[in-house]
């Protein structure tokens, strides 16, 4: 929907009341919309004296500049718009939506550990972030991957953005069972107590069908997508089961309940982290250990780049004509799933973008 229409403006006046409300006036507001109208900005103004108007209606069709950030207070909330051209060259911190979480889930939060897979790009390095954005950044995180200048540059973004915020990248290569092990003893005293697990690190390779699978993909594919993440769980349980509680949060995937013609592995490792997540969630059913799955459709990320072996054009193809989620868009299901009350479970979720309704029933604009 155009940032401009009247309906948006009426749902963005409500937004910001309720932003008000929620954030006890504390929070960093960032505008970029294709065409904010003057009585847009006349409600900013309104929302906050603050918050100059030039600098916000210079946005419309430039790069937003991190000056165009009015600092009310501490909580960082921004407000993007996806339409914006420059949305893709925005930092991280301002990649986010107005969120609904606000203040009882940033206590929530508050000085808890979390450990994510995958957490150099795409749904996991997202997941960072929106963790330290809804905790107000009064969170550890262990971010880990095999790819360690990438992590570390997202401990800095995230650490310069919520100076509260204590990051630890560290390389995982969760394919490899034993390292799974020594990566957990070895794991920094103050890091050690984790609360939540994000059981994001996946990967796809090919589209070969049954009978011209390499062994090499089948392999990476369990290895990665099922034996890593069997691993990781197993080990940090008697850790949750000695707190009586904590967070086990595993990606699946739309693949894993409706397998597709040219992803039999990946599928099929999917419907496995499916059922293993389900008989966690029963094995548990006397703790308060919380088991959340999921399970996105499709999402732009390097998934497809690393399904194609690195032909960004043969991955680009998969987006023609349709409007895929963002990894942003996953993270925050996660963070809201852990966020809720202890008592609160959201063990399930699918979660497509509009033009998808199934695996392969897609809307494509072409
Ligand atoms: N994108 C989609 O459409 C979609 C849809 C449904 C489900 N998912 C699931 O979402 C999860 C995240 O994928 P994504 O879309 O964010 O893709 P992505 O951008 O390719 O991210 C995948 C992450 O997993 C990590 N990873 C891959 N192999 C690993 C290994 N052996 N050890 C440790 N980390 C490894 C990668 O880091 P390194 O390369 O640095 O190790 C990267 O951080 C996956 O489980 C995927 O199956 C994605």
């Amino acid at each position: 929907m155009p940032s401009s229409s009247p309906f948006f403006l009426s749902k963005m006046g409500i937004s910001l009341q309720l932003l008000r409300n929620r954030s006890a006036g504390g929070m960093s507001l960032l505008i970029t919309a294709p065409c904010p109208r003057p009585r847009f900005l006349r409600s900013l103004n309104h929302f906050s004296t603050t918050v100059p108007p030039s600098p916000l209606s210079t946005i419309p069709h430039q790069k937003p500049q991190p000056s165009h950030t009015a600092t009310l207070n501490s909580l960082l909330i921004t407000r993007y718009c996806h339409q914006s051209p420059h949305f893709a060259s925005l930092p991280h911190i301002f990649r986010r939506t107005i969120m609904s979480f606000g203040t009882s889930a940033a206590s929530r939060l508050a000085g808890k550990t979390v450990l994510i897979t995958g957490a150099s790009s795409g749904i996991g390095r997202a997941t960072a972030f929106e963790f330290a954005n809804a905790s107000g950044g009064d969170i550890k995180l262990i971010l880990t991957a095999r790819r360690e200048t990438a992590l570390v540059s997202i401990k800095e973004e995230i650490e310069k953005a919520y100076p509260k915020s204590k990051v630890f990248p560290i390389v995982l290569d969760v394919s490899k069972l034993p390292a799974i092990d020594t990566f957990v003893d070895n794991l920094p005293a103050e890091a050690k107590d984790i609360d939540v697990l994000v059981n994001n690190a996946g990967m796809v390779h090919g589209v070969d069908q049954v009978g011209s699978i390499a062994q090499s993909d089948v392999d990476v594919m369990f290895q990665t997508n099922v034996f890593g993440l069997i691993a990781l769980t197993q080990k940090l349980l008697p850790l949750f089961k000695e707190k009586g509680k904590g967070d086990i949060v595993n990606i699946g995937s739309i693949a894993g309940r409706e397998p597709y013609p040219g992803g039999a592995i990946y599928c099929a490792t999917k419907a496995a982290v499916k059922s293993f997540t389900e008989t966690l969630r029963k094995e548990l059913i006397a703790t308060r250990i919380r088991v959340i799955e999921v399970d996105p459709g499709q999402v732009e990320t390097e998934f497809s780049v690393v399904r194609f072996r690195g032909d960004k054009s043969k991955a680009d193809a998969v987006y023609k004509g349709v409007e895929p989620l963002i990894a942003e868009d996953i993270a925050e299901v996660i963070v809201f799933a852990v966020s809720r009350r202890e008592n609160v479970v959201i063990a399930d979720t699918l979660v497509f973008p509009s033009h998808q309704a199934s695996a392969l029933i897609m809307h494509r604009k072409l």
